[in-house]
Protein backbone atom coordinates (compact mmCIF):
# COMPACT_ATOMS: atom_id res chain seq x y z
CA UNK A 1 0.00 0.00 0.00
CA UNK A 2 1.34 3.48 -1.22
CA UNK A 3 1.83 6.01 2.46
CA UNK A 4 2.56 9.62 1.39
CA UNK A 5 5.68 10.28 3.64
CA UNK A 6 6.96 13.58 4.76
CA UNK A 7 10.65 13.72 3.15
CA UNK A 8 11.71 17.41 4.36
CA UNK A 9 10.16 20.78 5.86
CA UNK A 10 11.27 24.55 5.79
CA UNK A 11 9.63 27.97 6.68
CA UNK A 12 10.08 31.60 5.59
CA UNK A 13 9.12 34.42 7.69
CA UNK A 14 9.03 38.82 6.78
CA UNK A 15 11.73 40.06 7.76
CA UNK A 16 9.62 42.66 9.70
CA UNK A 17 8.39 41.73 13.55
CA UNK A 18 5.71 43.93 14.89
CA UNK A 19 5.60 43.59 18.51
CA UNK A 20 1.97 44.23 20.40
CA UNK A 21 3.53 47.18 21.63
CA UNK A 22 4.15 48.82 18.48
CA UNK A 23 0.23 48.01 18.14
CA UNK A 24 -0.29 50.07 21.47
CA UNK A 25 0.60 52.90 18.88
CA UNK A 26 -2.03 52.83 16.35
CA UNK A 27 -5.02 51.22 17.82
CA UNK A 28 -6.33 51.28 20.78
CA UNK A 29 -5.19 47.89 22.28
CA UNK A 30 -2.82 46.83 25.18
CA UNK A 31 -0.18 44.09 25.33
CA UNK A 32 -1.89 42.69 28.47
CA UNK A 33 -4.94 42.51 26.84
CA UNK A 34 -3.69 40.46 23.66
CA UNK A 35 -1.21 38.26 25.33
CA UNK A 36 -4.27 37.37 27.84
CA UNK A 37 -6.84 36.70 25.24
CA UNK A 38 -4.92 35.02 22.43
CA UNK A 39 -1.25 34.63 23.81
CA UNK A 40 -0.03 36.36 20.97
CA UNK A 41 3.21 38.72 21.45
CA UNK A 42 4.54 39.24 18.24
CA UNK A 43 3.94 38.50 14.30
CA UNK A 44 6.20 38.87 11.15
CA UNK A 45 4.62 41.68 8.43
CA UNK A 46 5.43 41.21 4.93
CA UNK A 47 7.45 44.22 3.37
CA UNK A 48 6.91 45.63 -0.24
CA UNK A 49 9.43 42.81 -1.74
CA UNK A 50 7.78 40.20 -0.01
CA UNK A 51 4.54 38.70 -0.91
CA UNK A 52 2.99 34.84 -0.73
CA UNK A 53 4.51 33.64 -3.90
CA UNK A 54 8.40 35.05 -2.57
CA UNK A 55 7.71 33.61 0.74
CA UNK A 56 6.51 30.43 -0.47
CA UNK A 57 9.31 30.13 -2.29
CA UNK A 58 11.58 30.30 0.12
CA UNK A 59 10.14 27.73 2.01
CA UNK A 60 10.04 25.37 -0.76
CA UNK A 61 13.23 25.60 -1.24
CA UNK A 62 14.14 25.15 2.26
CA UNK A 63 12.04 22.12 2.23
CA UNK A 64 13.42 20.69 -0.62
CA UNK A 65 16.75 21.36 0.88
CA UNK A 66 15.67 19.60 3.93
CA UNK A 67 14.71 16.78 1.42
CA UNK A 68 17.61 16.16 -0.02
CA UNK A 69 15.91 17.01 -3.24
CA UNK A 70 15.79 19.66 -6.67
CA UNK A 71 12.57 20.93 -7.86
CA UNK A 72 13.35 18.50 -10.89
CA UNK A 73 12.32 15.65 -8.24
CA UNK A 74 9.19 17.22 -8.18
CA UNK A 75 5.86 16.54 -10.13
CA UNK A 76 3.00 18.50 -8.23
CA UNK A 77 2.93 21.68 -6.28
CA UNK A 78 -0.28 22.39 -4.73
CA UNK A 79 0.10 25.66 -2.11
CA UNK A 80 -3.05 26.02 0.36
CA UNK A 81 -3.09 29.91 0.65
CA UNK A 82 -6.14 32.92 0.93
CA UNK A 83 -3.73 35.44 0.02
CA UNK A 84 -2.61 34.73 -3.91
CA UNK A 85 -0.16 37.28 -5.60
CA UNK A 86 -2.89 37.55 -8.46
CA UNK A 87 -6.19 36.48 -8.98
CA UNK A 88 -4.67 33.83 -11.67
CA UNK A 89 -2.81 32.97 -12.34
CA UNK A 90 -2.43 30.07 -9.42
CA UNK A 91 0.53 31.39 -6.33
CA UNK A 92 1.22 27.83 -7.17
CA UNK A 93 2.25 28.72 -10.88
CA UNK A 94 4.24 31.62 -9.57
CA UNK A 95 6.16 29.52 -7.32
CA UNK A 96 6.70 26.84 -9.73
CA UNK A 97 8.08 29.63 -12.23
CA UNK A 98 10.26 30.62 -9.45
CA UNK A 99 11.43 27.61 -8.75
CA UNK A 100 12.65 27.35 -12.62
CA UNK A 101 9.97 24.09 -13.28
CA UNK A 102 8.30 23.73 -16.44
CA UNK A 103 7.39 20.37 -15.85
CA UNK A 104 4.60 18.52 -13.78
CA UNK A 105 1.66 21.02 -12.47
CA UNK A 106 0.51 23.51 -9.99
CA UNK A 107 -2.67 24.63 -8.55
CA UNK A 108 -3.98 26.44 -5.11
CA UNK A 109 -6.41 25.58 -2.93
CA UNK A 110 -8.89 27.53 -1.15
CA UNK A 111 -9.83 26.68 2.40
CA UNK A 112 -8.61 29.48 4.42
CA UNK A 113 -7.10 28.64 7.64
CA UNK A 114 -7.98 24.44 7.03
CA UNK A 115 -6.07 25.11 3.59
CA UNK A 116 -3.10 23.03 4.55
CA UNK A 117 -4.88 20.48 5.95
CA UNK A 118 -7.32 20.44 2.61
CA UNK A 119 -3.56 20.50 0.22
CA UNK A 120 -2.10 17.23 2.08
CA UNK A 121 -5.31 15.59 2.17
CA UNK A 122 -5.67 16.49 -1.41
CA UNK A 123 -1.74 15.87 -2.19
CA UNK A 124 -2.08 11.82 -0.16
CA UNK A 125 -4.72 11.45 -2.75
CA UNK A 126 -2.87 12.21 -6.04
CA UNK A 127 0.22 10.33 -4.44
CA UNK A 128 -1.77 7.18 -3.37
CA UNK A 129 -4.06 7.32 -7.14
CA UNK A 130 -0.58 6.68 -8.84
CA UNK A 131 -0.96 10.53 -10.08
CA UNK A 132 1.67 12.19 -8.30
CA UNK A 133 5.44 10.98 -6.45
CA UNK A 134 6.65 13.33 -4.86
CA UNK A 135 4.46 16.44 -4.13
CA UNK A 136 5.50 19.79 -2.49
CA UNK A 137 2.43 21.66 -0.09
CA UNK A 138 3.26 24.65 0.62
CA UNK A 139 1.21 27.12 3.10
CA UNK A 140 1.56 30.80 2.21
CA UNK A 141 -0.24 34.34 3.40
CA UNK A 142 0.22 37.63 3.53
CA UNK A 143 -2.94 38.37 5.76
CA UNK A 144 -1.31 41.93 6.55
CA UNK A 145 -2.44 42.93 3.12
CA UNK A 146 -6.50 42.08 3.74
CA UNK A 147 -6.54 43.09 7.36
CA UNK A 148 -8.21 46.54 8.34
CA UNK A 149 -5.35 48.01 10.75
CA UNK A 150 -8.05 50.40 12.12
CA UNK A 151 -10.05 47.41 13.12
CA UNK A 152 -8.27 46.71 16.97
CA UNK A 153 -10.52 43.53 17.07
CA UNK A 154 -9.38 41.56 13.69
CA UNK A 155 -5.54 43.41 13.09
CA UNK A 156 -4.08 42.13 16.36
CA UNK A 157 -4.29 38.29 15.69
CA UNK A 158 -2.52 37.72 12.22
CA UNK A 159 0.39 37.73 10.87
CA UNK A 160 2.40 36.83 7.33
CA UNK A 161 4.41 33.55 6.54
CA UNK A 162 4.91 30.27 4.99
CA UNK A 163 5.85 27.00 5.20
CA UNK A 164 6.38 23.71 3.33
CA UNK A 165 6.93 19.96 3.26
CA UNK A 166 7.47 17.11 0.83
CA UNK A 167 5.37 14.37 0.22
CA UNK A 168 6.67 11.27 -0.96
CA UNK A 169 4.74 7.94 -2.22
CA UNK A 170 6.55 4.88 -0.29
CA UNK A 171 5.24 1.27 -0.39
CA UNK A 172 4.11 0.54 3.15
CA UNK A 173 2.54 -2.45 4.92
CA UNK A 174 -0.95 -0.89 5.09
CA UNK A 175 -0.58 -0.72 8.63
CA UNK A 176 -0.71 2.54 11.39
CA UNK A 177 3.20 1.60 11.95
CA UNK A 178 3.60 2.80 8.79
CA UNK A 179 5.34 6.35 8.47
CA UNK A 180 2.84 8.80 6.26
CA UNK A 181 -0.20 10.15 5.88
CA UNK A 182 -2.76 7.38 8.09
CA UNK A 183 -6.20 9.21 8.31
CA UNK A 184 -8.13 12.93 7.37
CA UNK A 185 -11.10 13.94 8.30
CA UNK A 186 -12.70 16.82 6.32
CA UNK A 187 -15.46 19.19 6.97
CA UNK A 188 -17.16 22.57 5.62
CA UNK A 189 -20.56 24.22 6.40
CA UNK A 190 -21.02 27.49 4.24
CA UNK A 191 -24.26 28.62 6.88
CA UNK A 192 -21.37 29.99 8.87
CA UNK A 193 -19.91 32.07 6.04
CA UNK A 194 -20.64 35.26 7.45
CA UNK A 195 -18.79 34.84 10.90
CA UNK A 196 -15.54 35.12 9.04
CA UNK A 197 -14.93 36.42 6.08
CA UNK A 198 -13.43 38.86 3.64
CA UNK A 199 -15.89 41.48 2.25
CA UNK A 200 -14.43 41.67 -1.20
CA UNK A 201 -13.52 39.76 -4.32
CA UNK A 202 -13.24 39.71 -7.83
CA UNK A 203 -17.11 39.10 -8.67
CA UNK A 204 -18.42 40.86 -5.99
CA UNK A 205 -17.10 44.34 -5.27
CA UNK A 206 -13.79 43.91 -8.11
CA UNK A 207 -11.75 44.73 -4.53
CA UNK A 208 -9.26 42.96 -2.32
CA UNK A 209 -11.49 43.75 0.57
CA UNK A 210 -10.50 43.29 4.27
CA UNK A 211 -10.87 40.48 6.65
CA UNK A 212 -14.39 40.86 8.87
CA UNK A 213 -14.90 38.38 11.90
CA UNK A 214 -17.60 37.45 14.67
CA UNK A 215 -14.73 36.29 17.28
CA UNK A 216 -16.97 35.04 19.62
CA UNK A 217 -19.27 33.36 17.31
CA UNK A 218 -16.05 31.51 15.57
CA UNK A 219 -14.79 31.04 19.10
CA UNK A 220 -17.62 29.28 20.56
CA UNK A 221 -17.59 26.80 17.49
CA UNK A 222 -14.05 25.85 17.59
CA UNK A 223 -13.70 23.77 20.09
CA UNK A 224 -16.05 21.52 19.47
CA UNK A 225 -15.08 21.53 15.52
CA UNK A 226 -11.84 20.79 16.00
CA UNK A 227 -12.06 18.01 18.61
CA UNK A 228 -15.06 16.58 15.83
CA UNK A 229 -12.24 15.84 13.13
CA UNK A 230 -9.68 14.91 15.26
CA UNK A 231 -12.04 11.81 16.78
CA UNK A 232 -12.91 10.74 13.44
CA UNK A 233 -9.54 10.69 12.08
CA UNK A 234 -8.23 8.83 15.03
CA UNK A 235 -11.32 6.49 14.77
CA UNK A 236 -10.62 5.62 11.36
CA UNK A 237 -7.30 4.11 12.35
CA UNK A 238 -7.94 2.33 15.68
CA UNK A 239 -5.91 4.69 17.27
CA UNK A 240 -6.02 7.04 20.40
CA UNK A 241 -5.11 10.42 22.03
CA UNK A 242 -2.98 8.61 24.09
CA UNK A 243 -0.87 6.95 21.31
CA UNK A 244 -0.43 10.49 19.66
CA UNK A 245 3.10 12.28 20.20
CA UNK A 246 2.38 15.94 18.93
CA UNK A 247 -0.60 17.54 18.58
CA UNK A 248 0.24 20.79 15.71
CA UNK A 249 -2.43 22.75 15.47
CA UNK A 250 -3.62 26.03 13.60
CA UNK A 251 -2.25 28.61 15.26
CA UNK A 252 -5.30 30.48 15.65
CA UNK A 253 -5.66 31.58 19.72
CA UNK A 254 -3.55 29.76 22.70
CA UNK A 255 -7.16 29.64 24.54
CA UNK A 256 -8.94 27.95 21.63
CA UNK A 257 -5.12 25.08 21.30
CA UNK A 258 -5.44 24.80 25.17
CA UNK A 259 -9.28 24.21 25.34
CA UNK A 260 -9.18 21.85 22.39
CA UNK A 261 -6.14 19.42 23.83
CA UNK A 262 -7.81 19.76 27.07
CA UNK A 263 -11.32 18.24 25.70
CA UNK A 264 -9.11 15.06 23.93
CA UNK A 265 -7.17 14.64 26.89
CA UNK A 266 -3.62 15.58 25.30
CA UNK A 267 -1.25 17.15 27.80
CA UNK A 268 -0.06 20.76 26.81
CA UNK A 269 3.90 19.23 26.70
CA UNK A 270 2.56 17.26 23.49
CA UNK A 271 0.91 20.39 21.78
CA UNK A 272 3.08 22.30 19.41
CA UNK A 273 2.29 26.11 20.26
CA UNK A 274 4.03 29.23 17.52
CA UNK A 275 1.50 31.19 18.08
CA UNK A 276 3.08 33.66 20.62
CA UNK A 277 5.90 34.51 17.94
CA UNK A 278 4.06 33.96 14.89
CA UNK A 279 0.38 35.51 15.21
CA UNK A 280 -2.02 33.47 13.13
CA UNK A 281 -0.72 33.12 9.78
CA UNK A 282 -4.10 31.06 8.06
CA UNK A 283 -2.62 27.69 5.93
CA UNK A 284 0.78 28.89 6.62
CA UNK A 285 0.83 28.12 10.78
CA UNK A 286 0.55 24.29 10.38
CA UNK A 287 3.69 23.91 8.40
CA UNK A 288 5.38 26.90 9.67
CA UNK A 289 4.80 24.82 13.41
CA UNK A 290 5.66 21.74 11.76
CA UNK A 291 9.06 23.17 10.30
CA UNK A 292 10.06 24.50 14.23
CA UNK A 293 9.61 21.62 15.80
CA UNK A 294 11.10 19.00 13.41
CA UNK A 295 13.88 21.37 13.83
CA UNK A 296 14.20 21.76 17.26
CA UNK A 297 14.38 18.04 17.63
CA UNK A 298 10.90 17.64 19.26
CA UNK A 299 9.18 16.06 16.28
CA UNK A 300 10.79 12.92 15.10
CA UNK A 301 10.60 10.28 12.58
CA UNK A 302 8.28 7.53 13.72
CA UNK A 303 6.64 9.95 15.46
CA UNK A 304 2.46 10.20 15.76
CA UNK A 305 1.37 13.70 14.70
CA UNK A 306 -2.25 15.17 14.68
CA UNK A 307 -2.23 18.27 12.58
CA UNK A 308 -6.08 20.07 12.96
CA UNK A 309 -7.46 23.24 11.59
CA UNK A 310 -10.77 25.45 11.40
CA UNK A 311 -11.32 28.43 9.55
CA UNK A 312 -13.56 30.85 7.52
CA UNK A 313 -16.26 29.54 5.68
CA UNK A 314 -16.45 27.55 8.37
CA UNK A 315 -14.14 24.79 7.00
CA UNK A 316 -12.50 22.09 9.55
CA UNK A 317 -9.95 19.17 9.30
CA UNK A 318 -7.40 17.17 10.54
CA UNK A 319 -4.66 14.96 9.32
CA UNK A 320 -3.18 12.36 10.89
CA UNK A 321 0.24 11.16 9.69
CA UNK A 322 3.45 9.14 10.94
CA UNK A 323 6.31 11.35 10.62
N1 LIG B 1 -7.63 45.39 22.37
C1 LIG B 1 -8.37 45.81 23.39
N2 LIG B 1 -9.70 45.56 23.47
C2 LIG B 1 -10.26 44.87 22.49
C3 LIG B 1 -9.53 44.40 21.38
C4 LIG B 1 -8.17 44.70 21.34
N3 LIG B 1 -7.38 44.29 20.32
N4 LIG B 1 -10.36 43.74 20.55
C5 LIG B 1 -11.58 43.78 21.12
N5 LIG B 1 -11.52 44.46 22.29
C6 LIG B 1 -12.58 44.76 23.22
C7 LIG B 1 -13.95 44.68 22.59
O1 LIG B 1 -14.26 45.89 21.93
C8 LIG B 1 -14.83 44.43 23.77
O2 LIG B 1 -15.04 45.66 24.44
P1 LIG B 1 -16.48 45.99 25.07
O3 LIG B 1 -16.72 44.95 26.11
O4 LIG B 1 -16.29 47.36 25.61
O5 LIG B 1 -17.45 45.90 23.94
C9 LIG B 1 -13.97 43.56 24.67
O6 LIG B 1 -12.62 43.76 24.21
C10 LIG B 1 -14.33 42.10 24.60
O7 LIG B 1 -14.46 41.74 23.22
P2 LIG B 1 -14.77 40.28 22.77
O8 LIG B 1 -14.78 40.21 21.29
O9 LIG B 1 -15.97 39.78 23.51
O10 LIG B 1 -13.47 39.54 23.34
P3 LIG B 1 -13.18 38.04 23.43
O11 LIG B 1 -12.89 37.64 24.80
O12 LIG B 1 -14.20 37.23 22.68
O13 LIG B 1 -11.82 37.95 22.61
C11 LIG B 1 -11.09 37.25 20.44
C12 LIG B 1 -11.78 38.34 21.25
C13 LIG B 1 -9.65 37.15 20.92
C14 LIG B 1 -11.12 37.65 18.97
C15 LIG B 1 -11.82 35.92 20.66
O14 LIG B 1 -13.18 36.07 20.44
C16 LIG B 1 -11.29 34.83 19.81
O15 LIG B 1 -10.21 34.36 20.02
N6 LIG B 1 -12.09 34.38 18.82
C17 LIG B 1 -11.66 33.39 17.91
C18 LIG B 1 -11.36 34.11 16.68
C19 LIG B 1 -10.12 33.63 16.02
O16 LIG B 1 -9.18 33.12 16.57
N7 LIG B 1 -10.14 33.87 14.74
C20 LIG B 1 -9.04 33.57 13.94
C21 LIG B 1 -9.48 33.24 12.60
S1 LIG B 1 -10.40 31.78 12.62
C22 LIG B 1 -9.34 30.67 12.92
O17 LIG B 1 -8.23 30.79 12.52
C23 LIG B 1 -9.81 29.56 13.70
Amino acid sequence: MIRSVVRGFGAALPKRVVTNRELEQTVDTTDEWIVQRTGITQRYVAGPDETSASLGTDAARAALDNAGLTPDDIDMIVVATSTPDNTFPATAVNIQNRLGMTHGYAFDMQAVCTGFVYAVTTADSFIRSGQAKRVLVIGTETFSRILDWSDRTTCVLFGDGAGAIVLEGEEGEGTVADRGVLAASLRSDGSHKDKLYVDGGPSTTGTVGHLRMEGREVFKHAVGMITDVIVDAFDKTGLTAEELDWLVPHQANRRIIEASAKKLGIPLEKVVITVDLHGNTSAASIPLALAVAASDGRIRKGDLVMLEAMGGGFTWGAVLLRW
